[in-house]
């Protein structure tokens, strides 16, 4: 068995969280490869509720293997608690492991997240102020403090004293804010060490065993791919890569490996935080889907714009990624709408786009050209099998695989491990 990728499709919070979960009965390893605790993933099962921001969906199933990848930025105060919580549902957690590559999430990160935000003003970039883009910016400087190191508390000590300064340095002079304590640092973070020391690994050994051994490993993105800090809406992106190069350098492991690349959709796009959004639904009916649909992030509970399903994103997202299978959640959202829009190309100063563009003035400017579609005023969300969905929800999941050129193989009718309708394998 390959390695699977499941990846954000739109600006995140597609139910990755939920998809993962629903695959990785069949998995016997999942890796978290991107992002850090921005990222809040939904999961509904036989424990409860979570909300994970660190730890893989895939950690609820008692024989797999939980990975949090090289490419994860941790903030290891918020995993401790994280596996606490877990721990307390009833879950072994054992066999959950960081990677001893992983760049950590330190107090100034946190700090520089939120003072950069302010310096901002109505520029700003409306990120979770987790530290998480500080963190990849310190790792790209060779200024990173990796979860090895927690394991070695002489040489952490020393890097730490050397990149303090530095980072205190900054948050003086440039922010005007009182500098951080090495000493408070160095104990809050030896005593996170010693707490996690049973769970730092080299993991991509562990990965590369079990794709040896011919199990699945499923690779667990975290945001969307126009978040992307590469191929999103440029600055209003995170500062990492949720598609699929970044599930091989996050994971450690070669593309050869993975045959199934899974996009991740929602039935209507959302966002959160600041950017633009072409297909932003418009007055009464946006306030009616993000009641219906409780569309407040998992993280941060901010208010998630909601927009229509945009052709024009999803040809984009699907070609970069070479989906190979979609999954469109949320379906039953929509159940209550006499009719929906779907756009197929954007108009920009006259000129009509059928590409996603790469300028954020352009991409501001850019109205989209929608064609209305009957809805089907039915519940979908007791429907199990493709053929007991009505005929429009159907044309409507058929219009996704048309747009995109790729099969969806998944559908979702509900926050529920069992709300999946699984139309075609896989593999
Ligand atoms: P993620 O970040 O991609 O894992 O997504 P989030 O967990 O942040 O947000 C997805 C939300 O949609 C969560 O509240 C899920 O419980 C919920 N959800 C997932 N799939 C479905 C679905 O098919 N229908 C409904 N109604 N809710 C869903
Ligand atoms: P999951 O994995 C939705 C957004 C933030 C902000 C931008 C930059 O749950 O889908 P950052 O803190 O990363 O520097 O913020 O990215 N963002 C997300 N939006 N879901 C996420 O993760 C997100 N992670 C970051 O709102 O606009
Ligand atoms: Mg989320």
């Amino acid at each position: 068995m390959p390695a699977i990728a499941v990846i954000g499709a739109q600006w995140g919070d597609e139910g990755k969280g939920k998809v993962v979960d629903y695959l990785a009965g069949r998995a016997r390893m999942v890796v978290r490869y991107s992002g850090g605790n921005n990222a809040g993933h939904t999961v509904i099962n036989q424990y409860g509720e979570f909300r994970l921001h660190l730890v893989p969906s895939g950690v609820f199933y008692p024989n797999l293997t939980s990975i949090i990848g090289n490419g994860v930025v941790v903030d290891p105060g918020v995993l401790l608690e994280e596996m606490d919580g877990v721990r307390q549902s009833g879950v072994d957690i054992g066999n959950l492991y960081i990677s001893d590559r992983a760049n950590l999430v330190m107090p100034y990160h946190r700090l520089l997240d939120g003072l950069e935000e302010k310096s901002r003003g109505k520029g700003s970039l409306g990120t979770t102020g987790k530290g998480v883009g500080p963190a990849y910016v310190d790792k790209a400087a060779r200024l990173g403090i990796r979860a090895s190191e927690l394991l070695d508390p002489a040489t952490f000590r020393q890097r730490l004293s050397f990149i303090l300064e530095h980072k205190n340095a900054v948050i003086s002079a440039v922010y005007h804010a009182p500098p951080l304590s090495i000493d408070e640092i160095y104990g809050e973070y030896c005593a996170y060490g010693e707490k996690l020391a049973p769970h730092i690994r080299h993991t991509e050994p562990l990965v590369a065993e079990t794709l040896s051994k011919g199990e699945m490993v499923l690779l667990e993105g975290a945001q969307g791919t126009l978040l992307d800090v590469d191929f999103g809406t440029y600055p209003y992106v995170t500062s990492s890569s949720p598609m699929i190069g970044g599930a091989c350098t996050g994971a450690g492991i070669s593309p050869r490996h993975i045959s199934g690349i899974i996009g991740v959709f929602k039935a209507y796009p959302t966002r959160v935080g600041v950017g633009p959004m072409p297909t932003l639904i418009e007055g009464e009916i946006q306030d009616m889907v993000r009641e219906r649909a409780h569309e407040y992030g998992a993280t941060t509970g901010r208010p998630r714009r909601c927009g229509w399903f945009d052709g024009v994103a999803a040809a984009y997202v699907s070609q970069l990624n070479g989906f190979t299978a979609i999954a469109v959640t949320r379906l039953d959202v929509l159940d209550v709408l006499p009719s929906l829009k779907i756009c197929r190309a954007y108009r920009c100063n006259r000129e009509r786009l059928e590409h996603f563009p790469a300028s954020i003035s352009v991409l501001e400017q850019c109205q989209p050209e929608y064609e209305e579609v009957s809805g089907w005023l039915t519940s979908t969300s007791e429907a199990r099998h493709w053929e007991d969905l009505p005929p429009q929800a159907q044309a409507y999941v058929q219009y996704v695989e048309e747009v995109t050129g790729c099969p969806v193989a998944v559908v979702s009718v509900g926050p529920r491990r069992e709300q999946t309708i699984l139309r075609s394998p896989l593999l």
